[in-house]
């Protein structure tokens, strides 16, 4: 059968619109959406507790210094020193106890006048319903401050949307290697 010009019409108007609704839908940046659309229902608020190992000693450090600037050793407070951190979170404070995660990114000291850390890490939990999720941390810590507090600034899986804050303290540093057990206590809103 010969293609008609009315044949060759009809092909070129549904070529354009089978071409035409979807480049209109991704070129859409942005819309309104409920939080029923997203399978979002009640806002929890959840405590997490944990210890926190940070150890840079021994043949398996999980915290290592990675870089520091050349006024670093003679500052007091370490200023310029960056850590890169793999540490245990661990249910009781040996770190023997059950593994519930572990927290990975870095801390840098970025004070010139007190032994304060600038941190930025990444809480992987591997415990329960959190296994898989993960809580962003941000903050900054005063070591010598009995209480500290850092920002939970947002996570992933369960921890979508995530916010609140983790209250920390130091229970054990050994004053030969600078290794230190720190507990916490997060608390956190998420779906
Ligand atoms: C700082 O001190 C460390 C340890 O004593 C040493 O290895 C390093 O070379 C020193 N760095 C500078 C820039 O002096
Ligand atoms: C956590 O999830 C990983 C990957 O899915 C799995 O291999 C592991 O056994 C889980 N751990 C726990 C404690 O459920």
């Amino acid at each position: 059968m010969a293609i008609t010009a009315l044949n060759l019409i009809i092909f070129t108007i549904l070529l354009f619109l089978a071409s035409a609704l979807p480049l209109t839908k991704s070129q859409q940046f942005s819309r309104k959406l409920s939080k029923k659309e997203m399978g979002l229902k009640v806002e929890k608020l959840s405590h997490l507790h944990f210890y926190f190992h940070d150890i840079g000693s021994g043949s398996n450090p999980t915290a290592v210094h990675v870089a520091q600037a050349a006024t670093t050793n003679s500052s007091a407070t370490l200023f310029g020193s960056v850590t890169v951190i793999d540490n245990l979170l661990t249910l009781g404070p040996e770190i023997s106890s059950k593994t519930v995660g572990r927290a990975q990114g870095i801390y840098v000291f970025a004070d010139t006048t007190e032994l304060a850390l600038s941190v930025v890490y990444n809480f992987a939990f591997s415990e329960g319903v959190f296994n898989g999720s993960v809580l962003s941390v941000l903050g900054r810590n005063p070591l010598l401050s009995g209480v500290r507090e850092l920002s939970i600034v947002g996570g992933s899986g369960v921890f979508r949307f995530a916010r609140g804050h983790a209250k920390l303290k130091t229970v054990e540093t050994n004053m030969q290697n600078g290794d230190a057990v720190v507990e916490y206590n997060v608390y956190v809103f998420h779906y």
